[in-house]
């Protein structure tokens, strides 16, 4: 998602503080980071409730988010976005639209695990992910073992990841990573739109894209169990 860097950056993030609990690298090496920098977040001071927590990795320009925390005020919602001129898109829709339940981490997903409480996440939407089919890419794919890993730490047992892709192969390679990591993989579907789950979908920026172009939807829900699985 290429874009000029948007006029006043700085200014209109800074407008949107209320909504951004974290923003950037907490220190330049990321591992070491992930490993040693934690700034949990109290997610009963964020939302003002304890409502179930949803997070969407890449979450775009946030049209997803939007209407998905639009549908379902009974939960909270959390949207991570590496790139700041794009979160800003997505923060200053649901500032513009009063939408109450969404926060913003503007950071690398690398990292989510010094941010997000252990086992704290209902379900994790993984839209669209850059598939990186280059073997020299794998551990920056977001259903590498590596990320299957960090969302294994942020779900709550039984909780859930929910992966829309254009990409057969990427979608071929989540599906065994999920399996080898432990996952059940339910309610899978190769044309996600001649499928019964296209009446509930929220169609992303990207999925847009794709649907003009006449190219299918996959679609699948990967359940971690914890206890049943190891
Ligand atoms: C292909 S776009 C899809 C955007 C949106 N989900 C949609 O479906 O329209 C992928 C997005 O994920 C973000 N992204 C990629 N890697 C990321 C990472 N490691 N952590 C957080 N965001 C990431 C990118 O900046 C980009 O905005």
């Amino acid at each position: 998602m290429r874009m000029r860097r948007k006029r006043n950056l700085e200014a209109r993030v800074e407008a949107c503080g209320h909504i951004l609990l974290a923003r950037g690298k907490p220190c330049r090496n990321l591992k070491e980071a992930a490993e040693t920098f934690r700034a949990l977040l109290d997610f009963r001071a964020v939302f003002g409730n304890d409502r179930p927590v949803e997070l969407e990795v890449g979450c775009g320009n946030g049209g997803f988010i939007a209407e998905l925390a639009r549908r379902a005020p009974q939960k909270n919602y959390l949207a991570v976005e590496l790139c700041t001129n794009v979160a800003l898109t997505a923060m200053e829709r649901i500032v513009k639209e009063g939408i109450p339940n969404v926060r913003f981490l503007n950071i690398p997903a690398e990292i989510l695990a010094c941010y997000i409480p252990p086992h704290s996440v209902e379900r994790i939407y993984l839209n669209f992910s850059t598939p990186l089919p280059e073997a020299g890419r794998e551990r920056q794919r977001l259903t590498s073992d590596r990320f299957l890993a960090i969302y294994k730490t942020l779900l709550k047992e039984g909780g859930e990841i929910v992966q829309k892709t254009d990409s057969a192969p990427f979608f071929e390679y989540s599906l065994r990573k999920f399996r080898e990591n432990g996952f059940a993989v339910k309610d899978v579907t190769f044309d996600l739109h001649a499928s019964e789950w296209a009446a509930e979908n929220i169609v992303t920026e990207y999925e847009n894209n794709f649907l003009q172009k006449g190219m299918k939807i996959c679609r699948a829900v990967a359940v971690w169990a914890a206890k049943g699985a190891q």
